[in-house]
């Protein structure tokens, strides 16, 4: 029994000294410009939903989706996330698709996490990718209004995406003073 304990000790030891060095040695790739592998594109998901679902509240939206919410979430959009998530109306963000992982196009897919994840998410952001903690630069309030937006971005009424086109007109300047954005210019 005794010895049983003992081989055991060092197999541990030595699994973790291999695994140290694996680190150590800089074995472990860290470039972001490929797609990432099987085993992270699988497991890591099922961390990051279980993390979340595990914080956020299940709670309801407490801003109504009216226009005025609506256009004030989707100023919000515009300005701090189109650039990554996509821009209404145009092709997937270039900027978006080199992350690593890559920030999902809401254009194209809308998340399936509820409202209150969401939330959460927005909020507190996602370590070690390219999702930033908003919570330090937007309120509460300005969050759930770009939420409710996120939920529609594909059915939005016709009046609040009216006043998006405009503004998102009038903030092309992004893609026209060269920086590639998007990968269709609408
Ligand atoms: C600098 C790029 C960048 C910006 C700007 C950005 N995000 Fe993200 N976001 C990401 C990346 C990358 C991910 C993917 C993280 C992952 O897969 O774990 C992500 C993930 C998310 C998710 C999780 C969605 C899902 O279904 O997995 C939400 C929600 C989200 N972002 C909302 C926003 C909102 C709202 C804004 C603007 C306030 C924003 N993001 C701005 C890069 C960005």
């Amino acid at each position: 029994m005794k010895q049983l304990v003992l081989a055991i000790t060092v197999l541990l030891v030595i699994a973790l000294m291999i695994g140290v060095g694996v680190f150590k040695l800089g074995l472990v790739p860290v470039n972001a410009d490929v797609p990432p592998s099987g085993l992270e594109t699988r497991f890591i998901p099922i961390a990051v939903h279980a993390s979340v679902a595990n914080h956020a509240e299940e709670q309801p939206n407490p801003m109504v989706p009216t226009d005025e919410n609506l256009i004030a979430g989707g100023e919000v959009y515009t300005v701090m996330c189109a650039r990554c998530h996509g821009v209404p109306g145009r092709g997937p963000s270039v900027l978006g698709a080199s992350f690593y992982p890559p920030a999902p196009q809401f254009t194209v897919q809308p998340s399936g996490y509820s409202e209150g994840e969401l939330f959460w998410i927005v909020k507190h952001g996602i370590r070690n990718t390219g999702m930033p903690a908003w919570g330090r630069l937007l309120s509460d309030q300005d969050i759930w209004q770009v939420v409710a937006v996120l939920r529609r971005l594909n059915s939005l009424p016709s009046a609040v995406e009216n006043c998006l086109a405009r503004l998102i007109v009038d903030r092309n300047d992004i893609p026209r003073k060269g920086l590639p954005l998007t990968m269709a210019h609408g």
